[in-house]
This record gives structure tokens, C-alpha cells and sequence, in this order.
């Protein structure tokens, strides 16, 4: 399959799960907490994940699938999927409108689908970003006393410590933070100029693959954090003159 036949497939997924996601909104509860009493999951994203892989079984049964919510499915034919069903958990339950659906073919094709706002992020290997179809370049350049900054927080009380070190070193030399609760849709706000770098400890590889994509395809760069002290490893994303900038402040 080429590139824009897996965009295709990823679509038909992510779209998939957004009704009963719709559906859901504004009286979701958590049914459960996971690697701590802040990391939530509700039904909704169990089946959100299960509508997607019912897609992705249908239309590309040789491919491993890597879920949030599901176990891991090997495959044969090379190509992984990874999905996050809801990225933005917290603000779902909620009822916080800043959630959305992530679901890539891994380096090749990613979707991130904003239901409430109707917004269709997407980028595969070969073409350039888009915003329902309209290409996407990021944001213009600019120093980084005016940038504005998304970030993100872990579930784990001594990450969170060092995350907000960093986040005080940081805020006195930029224009603002902001902190929305999906790093999916942090990245493609980055990807559509609505912020100037994304930067995070900690992501997990469904927070980020499509979303890195798009950045790739609209021409930022997408670098790796190292892991320092309780900090994990994380990413950065930003155009390339931010980046050397903003990792000398946050490490
Ligand atoms: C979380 C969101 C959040 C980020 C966390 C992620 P979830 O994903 O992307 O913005 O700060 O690191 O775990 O738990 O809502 O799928
Ligand atoms: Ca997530």
C-alpha cells in the first residue's frame, strides 16, 4: 500500500471512533486510574480504540497494531499502527473541549481528528500536512522572547517536580505557556501556527506519532529529549532555530 492509501485507512479510523466519542461528551465518567491517581481512563476510550482496530482489521490485517487502551498486536506485513483512541483523557472527562483522536501508520501515514471542532490534521511520507485539506507550515519565524510554548505535564508527582522546574526556568523568557491536556493536538496546533514549539518529558509513543509526522511534513523539526534525573525522555518540536534555544533553558 503507498502512503495515501494508509492516510486513507488511517482516516476511515480515526473517523470511525468519533461518534460514540461525540455521543459521550459532557457525561463521561472515569471508570478506572492507571500508572497514577491522576491517569484516567473511561469507557469511552476502551470503545473508542476498539471501533479503530476494527477498522484497521478489516482494511489492513497484516499490520501490528500498538494501542493505549488494547494489547498489542503482532503482524506480518512490517508496518505498525499506533493509536490513541482519546488523547486528552482528563479534559474528555471533563468535559474540557481540547481532545482528539490519534492514529498512525508508524513514519508513513498520521491522523489527528478534533470531533468537536471538525479539524482533520494529516500528513503521510510523501505529502505535505494538512488541515482539512489545507497545507500547513507552521508557525512564522520568531524570536524566542515572543514564542509561545505548549507543554505537558506526567501523571508521576516527582516528574511533575521536574517538569515545572523547567517550566519556571522557561516562562520568564518566552511570550506565554500553555498547557491544553493533548500533546496529539499540541503538535498540530504547532503544525497550523497556533503555537510557536511543543516540548514534553515523558510522551508515550500514541501521544505523538501522528502528531510528529505532521510537524515533519509541515516542515518543523522534531527532535528527541533526553532522559535526565526523574525527567523520562521526551520530545521537542519547533522550527529549527527555536529548538537549540529552548533546550538549553528546559535541559
Ligand atoms: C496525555 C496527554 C497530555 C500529556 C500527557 C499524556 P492521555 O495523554 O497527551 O497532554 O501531557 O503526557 O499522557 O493520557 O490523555 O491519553
Ligand atoms: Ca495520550
Amino acid at each position: 500500500m503507498q502512503p495515501g492509501e494508509l492516510l486513507e485507512v488511517a482516516t476511515q479510523a480515526a473517523r470511525a471512533a468519533a461518534p460514540l466519542l461525540l455521543e459521550r461528551f459532557g457525561s463521561e465518567r472515569a471508570i478506572a486510574t492507571k500508572s497514577s491517581d491522576t491517569d484516567l481512563v473511561s469507557e469511552a476510550d476502551m470503545l473508542a480504540e476498539a471501533a479503530i482496530r476494527a477498522v484497521l482489521a478489516q482494511r489492513v490485517p497484516d499490520d501490528a497494531i500498538v494501542g493505549e487502551e488494547g494489547k498489542d498486536v503482532p503482524g506480518t506485513s512490517g508496518r505498525r499502527w499506533i493509536v490513541d483512541p482519546i488523547d486528552g483523557t482528563v479534559d474528555y472527562v471533563y468535559g474540557h473541549p481540547q481532545w482528539c483522536i490519534s492514529v498512525a501508520c508508524e513514519g508513513l501515514a498520521g491522523v489527528v481528528f478534533d470531533p468537536l471542532r471538525d479539524e482533520l490534521f494529516t500528513a503521510h511520507s510523501e505529502g505535505p500536512a494538512t488541515l482539512n485539506e489545507r497545507e500547513l507550515h507552521g508557525p512564522p519565524p520568531r524570536e524566542l522572547a515572543h514564542a509561545l510554548i505548549a507543554t505537558g505535564f506526567g501523571y508521576e508527582r516527582s516528574v511533575r517536580e521536574a517538569q515545572v522546574a523547567g517550566v519556571a526556568a522557561l516562562i520568564p523568557q518566552v511570550r506565554d505557556i500553555r498547557r491544553a491536556g493533548s500533546a496529539a493536538l499540541d503538535l498540530c496546533w504547532l503544525a497550523a501556527g497556533r503555537v510557536d514549539a511543543y516540548y514534553e518529558h515523558g510522551v508515550k509513543i500514541w501521544d505523538t506519532a501522528a502528531g510528529q509526522l505532521i510537524c515533519e511534513r509541515a516542515g518543523l523539526d522534531v527532535v528527541r529529549l533526553d532522559a535526565s534525573g526523574p525527567l523520562p525522555s521526551g520530545l521537542i518540536a519547533a522550527r529549527a532555530e527555536l529548538i537549540g534555544q529552548l533546550r538549553a533553558i528546559i535541559g
